[in-house]
């Protein structure tokens, strides 16, 4: 059984000495809930892969805690995305770029490139200096079920392994980091996050394409293939609710202003998800508007979860 401890100094020690010595650890980030190896350590990395059921050729984000770190992960970094980096950083957005040759090659699924992030959570960065290497974090899930954004939720996947969670509540923004694909003169995003191509066009002298969704976005990013945040649950996007409501479905919206329709964000999308499942709920409709279209980060996880 997956064990929940308090993220106290001591047990984020533990935690550390767990990952140099090969093990795997859940902690809090921002975003979601990552499990974290050593981004050194291939057989640590391979056990990531297993735990989780994730397709091999689907690569790991690496974090870092400090600036003087990232060189140990990428092998350059173009004047613009450092510019990103400075401003958006710590936060939720993960830069790909050519990677060092002392990451994992399983990590990247033999990709010469690595994305990167370095994460807005207290515990998140005081377990990466801990352990004094960068960690690859995969969502704390098994592959292709909704990220977990609190501690509970991730027992819930792991019920027969004895991975150490550390707790640092709910996350606060409760989806994935932005993915942005770094050319020497553009940016693709193939990952829609919080961070919006309006918000990093702004501090960026070369152009932010968005490019996921489409064909392109396909071979750009591997992870996008796959069936992604879906609950047991089937979920539906509806131009208008069914007639008939009961125990068995549940009515969403973006922020729903009705008693009957649960208020739909970010932040509560995946926990709506697994609460739908706990209890016992089969059909999800969640209304399509302009309104929820224009939130795209959010967009693109119903469109993935209600994929056949
Ligand atoms: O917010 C987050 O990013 C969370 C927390 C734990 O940091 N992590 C996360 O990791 O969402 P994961 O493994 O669930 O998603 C990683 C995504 C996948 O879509 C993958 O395809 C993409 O990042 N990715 C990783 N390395 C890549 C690379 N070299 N090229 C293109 N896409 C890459
Ligand atoms: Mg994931």
């Amino acid at each position: 059984m997956a064990k929940i401890v308090e993220a106290s100094q001591e047990n984020i020690t533990k935690a550390g000495r767990v990952i140099t010595s090969g093990g795997v650890v859940v902690f809090p980030t921002e975003t979601v809930y990552g499990l974290a190896a050593s981004a050194f350590d291939d057989d640590a990395v391979r056990s990531i892969f297993e735990l989780k059921g994730r397709p091999s050729d689907n690569p790991l984000i690496v974090h870092i805690a400090d600036m003087q770190d990232l060189e140990k992960v990428v092998s350059h970094v173009p004047v613009w995305v450092r510019s990103l980096m400075e401003k958006f950083w710590p936060g939720p957005i993960s830069f790909v770029l050519s990677k060092h040759p002392n990451i994992s090659k399983v990590a990247t699924a033999n990709l010469s490139t690595v994305s990167v992030r370095m994460p807005k959570h207290e515990i998140a960065i005081s377990l990466i200096r801990a352990s004094g290497v960068p960690l690859v974090a995969p969502s704390a899930n098994i592959s292709g079920r909704p990220s977990p954004t609190n501690a509970h939720s991730v027992t819930e996947d792991f019920q027969d392994s004895n991975i150490t969670i550390l707790d640092g509540g709910d996350c606060e923004v409760g989806i994935e980091s932005t993915v942005l694909l770094c050319e020497e003169n553009k940016g693709i995003i193939v990952r829609p996050g919080i961070i919006t191509k309006e918000m990093l066009q702004e501090y960026s002298e070369v152009q932010i394409l968005e490019g996921w969704g489409d064909k392109i976005s396909k071979p750009l990013s591997p992870g996008t293939k796959y069936k992604h945040y879906a609950p047991q649950a089937s979920v539906f996007l509806v131009s208008r609710f069914p007639v008939l409501q009961d125990s068995n479905t549940l009515w969403c919206e973006f922020e729903s202003k009705r008693n009957d329709v649960v208020s739909l964000q970010e932040k509560n999308v995946y926990e709506i998800f697994r609460q739908a499942d706990r209890d016992g709920v089969r059909e999800i409709y969640i209304l399509d508007n302009p309104k929820i279209q224009s939130q795209k980060a959010l967009y693109n996880r119903i469109q993935k979860a209600s994929e056949k």
